[in-house]
């Protein structure tokens, strides 16, 4: 690669983050695979740079920069995968938004069997500050649960439980009711590990009958029922990246102005 490229444009993997490809690290790991071609000639360092006027190939398709960021907010229903693609053919949740002229990755991971909501950008900076663990996004939780729980539950709950050895962060917990055979809680999370909120309760003697992510960072499934989707609106885009500090961005956002 000639000297002068080193200098100019912007590191490959961050290319390939930010069209949308993949998380940066995934692509970290196909240029290592020796998956991606800069003008026809695979690459496997991860130092390069490209410009604009580089073609870049990912599995011999041409990559393109993203010219509109797009934002959408599903409220993700039961018994759907959160994956682009599924193997073994089930539901996924990019069944559930029309086909978009931009490829856009869902932000994280709701399991098979939770409902709620979920954030799907071709933007991969903010998506991957997002599921970054320092971001430290906002997540509210709502489980149905086996049993009456207990104050001592929930107090065990929000100083933490350990998970895999490691304790979870300290939590916003609350008992929304109880009808003796089942509660319901509230959870308020900072992290986002495999299966937290289920395995938490499973710790503590609850199994988990119905799980829903209402909130995540400023955005709420207001006016949206399972398996419908929107476009964030332009105030919101704006807070999820303030809210974490990204630069602001000059490109075009599909994303709608509040009537
Ligand atoms: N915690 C879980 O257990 N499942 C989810 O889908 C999200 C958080």
């Amino acid at each position: 690669m000639d000297k002068s490229r080193e200098k100019q444009g912007i590191r490959l993997q961050k290319y390939l983050a930010q069209a949308g490809v993949s998380s940066r690290r995934k692509a970290e790991e196909s240029i290592q695979a020796g998956r991606v071609k800069i003008n026809g000639r695979v690459v496997t360092e991860l130092g390069v740079r490209v410009t604009s006027e580089d073609k870049v190939e990912f599995d011999g398709q041409k990559v393109h920069q993203t010219e509109h960021l797009v934002y959408i907010l599903l409220y993700k229903p039961a018994g759907v995968m959160t994956t682009t693609d599924d193997p073994q053919g089930r539901r996924t949740v990019m069944d559930l938004i029309e086909k978009r002229s931009a490829r856009v990755y869902p932000v994280g991971r709701l399991d098979y069997d939770t409902s709620g909501l979920l954030l799907l950008t071709n933007d991969g900076q903010l998506a991957n500050w997002l599921m970054h663990p320092r971001s430290g996004v906002t997540k509210y939780y709502e489980a149905v649960v086996q049993g009456r729980v207990s104050q001592e539950d929930i107090l065990l709950l929000s100083q933490g439980v350990e998970l895999d050895g490691i304790k979870t962060a300290p939590a916003i917990v609350k008992l929304l009711g109880t009808d003796g055979t089942t509660s319901r809680v509230l959870l308020i999370l900072h992290e986002g590990r495999n299966r937290q909120v289920r395995r938490m309760l499973e710790l503590i003697g609850h199994s988990c009958l119905d799980l829903t992510r209402t909130k995540y960072g400023p955005l709420t499934l207001r006016g949206l029922r399972p398996g419908q989707w929107r476009f964030l609106y332009e105030d919101e885009v704006s807070a999820l990246q303030e809210r974490h500090e990204l630069p602001i961005r000059i490109k075009r956002v599909r994303s709608h102005r509040r009537r």
